[in-house]
């Protein structure tokens, strides 16, 4: 490990890309929180977030894109795109500008949040609105990119992954070298939890760990394909045609890594489950409240799977665990606005101000 530095390039070892066409904001080295308060309302005292939120556009999607974006470089590539709901495309976007490349996005028409298309656009991107939901982008990105018009950066792109792994290194690397007993994290296009699978198998294998975390995926209840097949212990998903959620970063039926993602979680004996809108919203708040940390819906997702698991008996009280809290709860400002009590009218004088704060 390079000792001195923090972040993705830190595992650079473990990376299959020559630090000599590093593309890179300083992604990586995000805070893992002990959320004692979060943990003792939820009954798991050695809850952590690991806060993906932090990184450079605001997302864990950062990690995948510096180390995809230097093999395009690699490559020569002069033309990157993905299809996305909101982060991937920010994330691409932003390291494009950075590698000097053009870039496309292709996004589901009306359903990408405020702050991840602001930054679409910002970064100089051209943001293609796309009449669809993310799996019909996706399948227009991929016939661009296999007529050669692109170099197509979505997680198909197994550049992307390995970048990813890099969130499970520091999460042992923050606990002292040391494993959490379970690992928790949304799931849609289900490459992430792809990506932390790997990470543990790479560590197993060089022998520096011996415990895996089981890995524990959480969808949004309107678009669970994978955790529908967990339940019913199958090896493969359904897809599904009209996901809906308020975690738009999530709202995919037919994850392209979906298969994988049972395999990572059967492999580690795992868990999948689904959470509803409420409960993610609750969550979200939860964690603004107790732990004055600011996530979106996706990455709450998460915490609200913490929370049904340990109240279904699946998560032992006590389970070290760490929750990976994906992006920012900023990307989204429209859903917090939705949730929370609207400002309060307030007159010049100090005499109303005490009479408001004297209120409940
Ligand atoms: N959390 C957030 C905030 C995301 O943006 C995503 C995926 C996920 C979780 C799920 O990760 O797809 O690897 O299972 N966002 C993608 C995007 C689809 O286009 O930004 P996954």
């Amino acid at each position: 490990l390079r000792k001195t530095q923090i972040g993705v390039w830190r595992y650079a070892p473990f990376m299959p890309v020559d630090p000599a066409h590093k593309v890179s904001i300083q992604e990586g080295g995000t805070p893992l929180y002990k959320t004692e308060a979060l943990g003792a309302e939820v009954g798991v005292p050695n809850a952590y977030v690991k806060f993906e939120g932090l990184n450079p556009t605001g997302s864990f999607k950062d990690r995948g894109m510096t180390i995809g974006v230097s093999h395009a470089k690699e490559l020569g590539a002069k033309i990157v795109g993905c299809a996305s709901t909101g982060n991937t495309s920010a994330a691409l976007s932003a390291y494009a500008s950075k590698a000097g490349m053009k870039c496309a996005v292709f996004l589901p028409s009306g359903k990408v949040a405020m702050g991840k298309l602001a930054q679409a656009l910002f970064f100089g991107a051209k943001v293609l609105s796309v009449d669809g939901n993310f799996d019909d982008a996706l399948a227009l990105a991929r016939k661009m990119s296999e007529e050669k018009k692109l170099y197509l950066l979505n997680s198909i792109n197994p550049y992307r992954p390995e970048g990813q792994k890099s969130v499970l290194f520091e999460i042992w690397d923050q606990l002292g070298f040391k494993m959490p007993d379970r690992v928790i994290l949304p799931v849609g296009n289900a490459a992430n939890i792809w990506a932390v699978y790997k990470a543990c198998m790479e560590l197993k294998e060089i022998g520096w760990i011996d415990k895996i975390p089981k890995l524990t995926g959480i969808q949004a209840a309107g678009a669970s394909p994978v955790a529908k097949a967990f339940e019913e212990g199958a090896m493969d998903f359904v897809p599904e045609g009209n996901p809906e959620t308020v975690a738009t970063a999530i709202r995919i039926g037919n994850p392209v890594s979906g298969k994988k993602a049972l395999k990572a979680i059967y492999d580690t004996k795992g868990y999948a489950t689904t959470v509803t809108d409420e409960e993610i919203i609750k969550a979200q708040l939860l964690l603004g409240r107790k732990e004055g940390v600011c996530v979106e819906p996706a990455s709450a997702a998460s915490v609200a799977g913490l929370k049904k698991l340990r109240e279904q008996g699946v998560i032992d009280k006590d389970e070290t665990v760490a929750c990976i809290c994906t992006g920012n709860g900023l990307k989204d400002p429209d859903t917090i606005l939705a949730n929370v009590p609207k400002p309060i009218p307030c007159q010049n004088s100090v005499k109303d101000v005490e009479r408001i704060l004297s209120e409940n």
